[in-house]
Order: C-alpha cells, then structure tokens, then sequence
C-alpha cells in the first residue's frame, strides 16, 4: 500500500462493515502510518480497483492488523489469506513473534475468520486505555 492508494482504500474502508473509522484514518495519518511502517501494509487489485486491504504495523514489540478488507463481490477467493500471510512474512522478517488484531467486538463474521486463521481470542483481565497527548479530551 502507498500514500497513492489513499482515496480508493477510504473508499473501500467506508463501503465496508466491521471497518471502523476514525480521526486516524485521514490521509495525513495513514501517510505517517505507512512512513512508519514501510512494507507491512498491501492492497489486492483488479485492474486499477482495490479490492482488498490490509494495514499492519509494530512498535517493535508487538504486531498490530487493522482494515483487512475484501469487497464484497471479491470473497471467498483467498484474497484476505494472502494478504495476511503477505503482512505476517514482513512481520517475521523484523523477528516479530506476535500479532494483534483489532476487531469489533459485534463483527462475528470477523472474529470467525481471523480463528480461522489460527488467531486466538485473548480475555484479559486488563482494558485498554486511550488519551489524547494534547491533553484534548477524548471524545
Ligand atoms: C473477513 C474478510 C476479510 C475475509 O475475506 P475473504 O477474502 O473472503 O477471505 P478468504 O477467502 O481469504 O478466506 C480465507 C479462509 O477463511 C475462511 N473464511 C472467510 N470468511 C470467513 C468467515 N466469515 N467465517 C469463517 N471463516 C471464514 C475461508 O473459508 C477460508 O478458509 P480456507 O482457507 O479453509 O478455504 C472479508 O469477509 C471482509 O472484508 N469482511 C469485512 C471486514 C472484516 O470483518 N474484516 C476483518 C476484521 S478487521
């Protein structure tokens, strides 16, 4: 994925239930994102349409997959396997072990795939907290 792609992922990305959007998803973010992150993100095409995509980062540490995507009329054909075994190779070549996966939690479709694949749900018993480093109060 490039910082080109930009407008057909968003367009992808909208069309798409189960991918959630926010204020991270702007084309200035995703740019940074892919800056920080070069090679770990793809895009299936057909012709000039993408079809499908997958955006993956790590800090290092720990893997991260969001906006995995197939458009509807493009499933069932391997595409979103391979994407993931395309973003998991680039993961394994920095000798990132792990990978998380954020997934809604009301995206039964989703979270059956991604078992599919062999992920696992975690149950922990911490939660996730988020806060704005401008100290702007999180909406
Ligand atoms: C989930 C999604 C990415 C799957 O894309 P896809 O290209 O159709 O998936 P694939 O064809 O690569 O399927 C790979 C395997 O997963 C299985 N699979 C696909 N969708 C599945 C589902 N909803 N439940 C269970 N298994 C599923 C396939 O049968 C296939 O198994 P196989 O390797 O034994 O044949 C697609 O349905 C989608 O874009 N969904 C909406 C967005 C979403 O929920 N993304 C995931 C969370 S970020």
């Amino acid at each position: 994925m490039e910082s080109d792609d930009y407008e057909r992922c968003y367009a992808l990305w909208l069309a798409t239930k189960g991918i959630g959007l926010t204020d991270d998803d702007t084309r200035e973010r995703v740019e940074v994102y892919l800056r920080f992150n070069a090679r770990l993100s793809f895009v299936a095409l057909h012709g000039d349409d993408i079809v499908g995509t997958i955006l993956c980062g790590h800090d290092g540490r720990r893997g991260m997959i969001r906006h995995l995507a197939v458009r509807d009329d493009f499933r069932g054909r391997g595409i979103a396997k391979k994407l993931v075994e395309l973003s998991v190779s680039e993961l394994r070549a920095d000798g990132i072990l792990k990978c998380n996966v954020c997934v809604e939690d009301s995206n039964a479709a989703g979270l059956a795939f991604w078992q599919k694949l062999g992920a696992k749900l975690l149950h922990y018993d911490w939660r996730t907290l988020q806060f704005h480093t401008n100290n702007e109060p999180l909406a």
